[in-house]
């Protein structure tokens, strides 16, 4: 039986000379997943190792690193999804822990429920175990009053900079945020996809994206699993990694599938987005519609290969 891994670093325009740390980070993230496949591990084991490694990594938008809201503080979403039985746990809009991706894991394995969001899910990452953490970097926050400068800047005085916030970031994709993602396929034919982000900057308090959703930005089935990256209202509209999963089951190679959901995207909001996946068969695909999304993948006891671009 095949297996195979592939992470994501997020896509969107990554800033110039940064391209050897998501190179590093990426494959550092595959490796660690990488090892346990390769000793009968479960993807579920890879894919949460991989994103807790990618959740670490401070250039990542997700754990350390996440980037701040409009008022100047994190809330992260993450989701894990397996293909058996559908098997799903997300958080959303959860502060002040180091990995949201563990925390779902919780939810999917310890709870009745899917999603635990706010103060609920930090109430239950409590009990869990997680200590508080400020994942805030010195970087994300000088960063983040860079951006505040240049909204108003770009809004001037008297505009609603809440509203303008997607057109600023359209005309200025450097600024969008990443997210991470890894999807696994083991030994046993389960496949597993995680995505575990800050969402988008400067997003207002209490927004969610796509990550924490399942069949929008985080899906496995037994065709296929995939993870989305990019401004995830998009992607919930397109309930894009659904449609990935589906166009397989219908008999569409996984890389059909996702340029097909990728055109769409295209064509109905010039989305600013990017998939990884596998499927049941250990095909990896990574493909995107930004100038940059690092990605990383090893299928049975192939070489890992990083890239910056699809
Ligand atoms: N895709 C991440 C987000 O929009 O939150």
């Amino acid at each position: 039986m095949t297996i195979a891994l592939i992470v994501h670093g997020g896509a969107g325009s990554w800033r110039p000379g940064s391209d050897s740390d998501a190179i590093n980070g990426t494959t550092a993230a595959v490796a660690a997943g990488r090892k346990i496949l390769e000793t009968g591990g479960s993807a579920l084991d890879a894919a949460i190792a991989a994103s807790v490694m990618l959740e670490d990594n401070p250039i990542f938008n997700a754990g350390t690193g996440a980037v701040l809201n409009f008022d100047g503080f994190v809330e992260m979403d993450a989701c894990v999804m397996l293909s058996t039985q559908s098997q799903i746990g997300a958080v959303s809009g959860l502060q002040r822990v180091k990995n949201p991706i563990l925390v779902a894991r919780q939810v999917m394995e310890q709870t009745d429920h899917v999603m635990l969001t706010g103060d609920g899910a930090l109430r239950f990452a409590r009990v869990m175990g997680h200590v508080d953490y400020d994942p805030i970097t010195a970087e994300r926050r000088a960063d983040w009053q860079d951006k505040k400068a240049k909204l108003q800047v770009a809004v001037g005085a008297n505009g609603s900079g809440a509203m303008k916030i997607r057109h600023f970031l359209k005309s200025h994709p450097e600024y969008a945020g990443g997210t991470i993602g890894a999807v696994a396929l083991d030994a046993n034919g389960v496949l597993c996809a995680c995505t575990s982000t800050g969402g988008v900057t400067m997003k207002l308090v209490g927004r969610v994206g796509d990550t924490p959703l399942p069949g929008c930005g985080t899906y496995a089935s037994k065709f296929a699993a995939s993870s989305a990256t990019g401004t995830g209202e998009y992607v919930i509209r397109a309930l894009a990694t659904r449609q990935i999963s589906d166009n397989v089951e219908r008999g569409m190679s996984l890389e059909t599938s996702i340029g097909a959901v990728l055109d769409g995207l295209g064509r109905d909001y010039d989305a600013d987005v990017g998939f990884i996946g596998i499927d049941a068969n250990g095909n990896t695909v990574g493909a995107h519609r930004t100038p940059h999304m690092p990605h990383a993948y090893f299928t049975d006891g192939s070489e890992i290969i990083a890239k910056m671009r699809a």
